[in-house]
C-alpha cells in the first residue's frame, strides 16, 4: 500500500511516502525554479553549434544559475561533478560534459536541474547541431510527442501506469523502443523522491495520482533496441546496439483537474531547431 503525506509534515528525505505539496506557496516556489531552468534551456540553444564543446555549455549553465541565485542540483550529486548532463547521439542519459567538440549532424540532450530557494526545477530537451539525418529528426519528434502523451495522462484519479502506458503505446506504434533502466521521479524540496514514474506499463498499474503531487516525466526513446549499458566512467549510459537515443523531460504538478507543466519554455520552444 502506498500512502501520502502533506509535504509540510514530511521529513525532508525520501521515505517512500508520497509528498503532497501546497498548490499555493509550494507550486509558486516550483514555478520559479522550473522557469529558471526552462529559460536557461532556451538560451543554451545558441551554444549548440559545430565546434562548441559540452564543457562550454556546462560553464554557461553554471554561470547562468550563479548570476540568478541558483545552484545546479547535479554538482557534487553522488560524486557527479558537472552542472548538467549532455548526452550525444547513442548516449541515453548522464553524459558528462567534456572538451570534445560537437559536430554537424549530432543530436544531444541537455538536462539541467536548478535549485532555487530550495525548490528543484528539472528539465531536459533535445538539440540538433546543424542539419541532422531524417531518422534522427524523427526520433526527436517521436520522443517529444511520447513525453506529451504521458503528460496528457497526468490527472487525479489516474494511476502512474497511465503515464507509462501512453508513452509506450505511442513510441512502439512509431517503431521505437522505451528505455526501462531509468524513470521519472518525485521532485520538489528533494531532487529525486518517491514515486518512480515508469515510461512503460499499463494504465491500472502504479499508484493513484493526487492533487499536489510533483514529479518528472522524462522518457528515453531509442531507434533500436531498449537495452543500455553504463560506461567505465560510472555515469554515461549508452544503447547496447549503439542506436540513437533521445529524451525530453518536464517537471509537472498535479492539479484538481489535470496538471501544470512547470518547465514550459518561456520562448515557446518545443522541438529543435529552436529560435
Ligand atoms: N537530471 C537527471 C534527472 O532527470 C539526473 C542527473 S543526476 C546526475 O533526474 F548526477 F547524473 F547528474
Ligand atoms: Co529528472
Ligand atoms: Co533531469
Amino acid at each position: 500500500m502506498n500512502s501520502y503525506i502533506a509535504a509540510a509534515d514530511a521529513p525532508a528525505r525520501n521515505t517512500g511516502i508520497i509528498k503532497l505539496y501546497d498548490q499555493g506557496a509550494d507550486f509558486d516556489g516550483m514555478r520559479a525554479a522550473c522557469q529558471l531552468t526552462a529559460a536557461c534551456l532556451d538560451e543554451v540553444a545558441a551554444l549548440a553549434h559545430p565546434g562548441a564543446t559540452t564543457q562550454m555549455i556546462d560553464d554557461f549553465i553554471y554561470a547562468y544559475g550563479r548570476d540568478r541565485g541558483a545552484v545546479p542540483a547535479t554538482l557534487n550529486y553522488r560524486g557527479y561533478r558537472k552542472s548538467c548532463c549532455t548526452s550525444i547521439n547513442h548516449v541515453v542519459c548522464h553524459g558528462i560534459p567534456s572538451d570534445k567538440p560537437l559536430r554537424e549532424g549530432d543530436i544531444l540532450n541537455i538536462d539541467v536541474t536548478f535549485v532555487l530557494d530550495g525548490w528543484h526545477g528539472d528539465s531536459s530537451r533535445m538539440y540538433t547541431v546543424g542539419p541532422v539525418k531524417r531518422a534522427a529528426e524523427r526520433l526527436i519528434e517521436v520522443t517529444y510527442h511520447a513525453m506529451m502523451r504521458g503528460i496528457d495522462a497526468v490527472s487525479p484519479g489516474n494511476r502512474t501506469g497511465a503515464i507509462g502506458a501512453a508513452i509506450q503505446t505511442f513510441a512502439e506504434k512509431e517503431r521505437c523502443s522505451v528505455v526501462r533502466d531509468f524513470c521519472g521521479h518525485g521532485v520538489g524540496r528533494l531532487f529525486h523522491d518517491a514515486p518512480n514514474i515508469l515510461h512503460y506499463g499499463r494504465p491500472g498499474e502504479g499508484i493513484e495520482l493526487k492533487p499536489g503531487m510533483i514529479f518528472t516525466v522524462e522518457p528515453m526513446i531509442n531507434l533500436g533496441r531498449p537495452g543500455v549499458k553504463i560506461l567505465s566512467d560510472g555515469w554515461t549510459a549508452v544503447t547496447r546496439d549503439r542506436s540513437l537515443s533521445a529524451q525530453f523531460e518536464h517537471t509537472v504538478g498535479v492539479t484538481d483537474t489535470g496538471c501544470e507543466i512547470f518547465t514550459r519554455s518561456p520562448a515557446g520552444y518545443t522541438l529543435p531547431p529552436y529560435g
